[in-house]
């Protein structure tokens, strides 16, 4: 059987398969479909300081091939994450990433220093790239001293490996890359969604009340996979591949970019299951192609390119 580990940092992951934050609740809701053992590591949705209702509905909108939302970060809080979430998530066989968000550094500082002090959490995810709060300016992830200032402020705060989550709504992603690598972040996700829109030509109707949302699932992949391959070269901490990921063979082009992971979101709303049997088709595909491990596809386009 091929081996699936794979190390992030000082974090060790039984697979590369992640949930992607917002896409599966806080993970044991989708037990029945996809046990947590499966997969790699649970990324929570974003918590944030205070409770969130989120935005106006409609806030989700089907497209193409995809879909847009515009959930604005709907959440009961720290307090309640910290009292009801965590306690039932933390029984969970594999790693538990906490996504969080804030308005400021400050306030991410101190979303990190409360959850520094719970040891069921093995590592933050910093969510600077939710482009349905703030409207939509996305101030944290599109200013690179800023990213810095926030992902500093979480690292003086927790001594626990952080990941910056990146948005795609950026024209040189490596900036932001760089950045956060130089404010102490262990590893990146790369990306959060595109922004995008729709609307009914005959009514002038929005598919979101915001009008604009995040568009996510297969339409975005090459995008996702273009804005990763650039932080994998910009950068030297592991990058966490997201966008548009719906199949083994998706997970492998992630890889072979150079993500030493990947987060898996939109797909599941479609095949619920798909996160309980990605592992094990991943092996399935490694086997077939007489590889042992998946650390032989990792980076293979820059083996490619550089043997020309
Ligand atoms: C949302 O809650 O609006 C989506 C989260 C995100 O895109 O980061």
């Amino acid at each position: 059987m091929p081996s699936l580990a794979v190390t992030l940092g000082e974090l060790q992951l039984a697979n590369p398969i992640l949930s992607a934050s917002g896409t599966f609740g806080h993970g044991l809701e989708m037990e029945q479909f996809a046990p947590p053992e499966r997969l790699g590591g649970l990324v929570s949705k974003t918590v944030t300081l205070r409770p969130r209702p989120g935005n106006p509905a409609p806030r989700i909108h089907e497209t193409e091939a995809g879909f847009l939302n515009s959930i604005g970060l709907e959440n009961r809080g720290l307090e309640t994450y910290l009292a009801e979430t965590l306690p039932e998530v933390a029984g969970a066989d594999t790693r538990i990433f906490c996504n969080i968000g804030g308005e400021s550094p400050e306030e991410y500082a101190r979303l990190a220093a409360l959850l520094d002090e719970r040891s069921e959490i093995d590592a933050l995810e910093i969510n600077l790239s939710c482009p349905n709060v703030q409207g939509g300016r996305l101030p944290f992830s599109t200013d690179p001293a800023l990213a810095e200032r926030c992902v500093r402020a979480v690292r003086e705060a927790t001594s626990k490996p952080i990941f910056a989550k990146l948005s795609p709504n950026v024209s040189r992603i490596a900036e932001l890359a760089v950045a956060v690598e130089q404010g102490g972040a262990d590893g990146i996700t790369a990306v959060n969604t595109l922004l995008g829109m729709q609307v009914d030509w005959r009514s002038g109707k929005p598919g979101l009340a915001t009008v604009m949302g995040g568009y996510s699932g297969q339409g975005i992949k090459p995008v996702a996979l273009r804005c990763a391959w650039e932080c994998v070269q910009a950068v030297s901490i592991p990058v966490l591949g997201c966008g548009g990921i719906a199949d083994a063979d998706d997970v492998l082009e992630f890889l072979a970019v150079g993500c030493a992971a990947v987060q898996v979101g939109t797909a599941s709303f479609s095949d619920p299951g798909l996160l309980g049997h990605l592992a094990a088709d991943l092996a399935a595909r490694l086997e077939a192609a007489g590889l042992e491990s998946i650390a032989q596809v990792r980076g293979s386009l820059e083996r490619h390119l550089s043997a020309k």
